[in-house]
């Protein structure tokens, strides 16, 4: 149970000052009956507003498919933000909305958004070992040696003294493949190619955990499943 005003603020539905307002217009429900009062404590999902219910009460989870040039941060000034493709009522969520990770500008594909903390650390912490499948173009020939270097789980980026974890690389052209990592570190399908000498063109992530985009196109988002357990 939580105070309606509280509620519809944590929202972004309204300040928990206009949520009296709100209220008092009769547009707030539970189970069908009009409130009256924006400090009584209520059941989120019992509460319509505006006949709606209200929003993932218990948290949000979706799969965003960023495009290319777009920065994962809140900032202003390096260009147009991810938030900017989110509907704006979740910026003023509380907790706020977040990337789970992040993916450079010049990089598109899926992107986790929520706002439920403890699966932001579980999905980036350095012991989470989350498959994320990347598609990879690159500017010189690829060679299958490669498939063995970035398997071995000895590669080591520039200025870093522990091994990347075994990778699973999949050739799919001469300048195309496939790349499967566990690990998130800052740059890190970029560096490991350069690693080996290879300047990555174009990079497109397809795959995050147990996610997908399928056909999502870029700048849309869609609703996932929490995940289980
Ligand atoms: N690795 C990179 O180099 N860049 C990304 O955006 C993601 C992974």
């Amino acid at each position: 149970m939580r105070r309606l005003d509280q509620l519809l603020s944590s929202l972004g539905y309204c300040s928990r000052r206009e949520a009296a307002a709100v209220v008092k217009a009769g547009r707030v429900k539970q189970d069908g009956v009009v409130l009256k009062k924006a400090e009584q404590k209520v059941e989120a999902a019992r509460i319509t507003l505006d006949d709606e219910p209200l929003e993932a009460p218990e948290g949000l989870l979706v799969v965003l498919h960023k495009p290319l040039g777009y920065v994962c941060t809140h900032a202003d000034g390096e260009g147009p933000t991810i938030y900017e493709l989110l509907p704006p009522r979740w910026m003023g969520r509380n907790p706020g909305v977040t990337s789970i990770g992040r993916l450079d500008k010049d990089t598109s594909g899926l992107l986790l958004i929520t706002d439920i903390g403890p699966l932001v650390q579980r999905y980036t912490s350095p012991r989470a070992e989350v498959e994320k499948v990347y598609e990879v173009t690159v500017d010189k020939p690829l060679v299958p040696e490669l498939v063995e270097i970035f398997a071995q789980g000895t590669l080591l980026l520039r200025g870093e003294e522990k091994p990347c974890l075994p990778a699973q690389l999949s050739l799919t052209s001469e300048f195309t493949a496939s790349l499967t990592i566990q690990e998130g570190r800052y740059h890190q399908v970029r560096r490991m190619f350069a690693s080996q000498g290879r300047h990555v063109t174009a990079l497109h992530r397809a795959r995050f955990g147990p996610y997908v985009l399928t056909d999502l196109p870029p700048g849309q988002w869609r609703w996932v499943p929490l995940p289980e357990d």
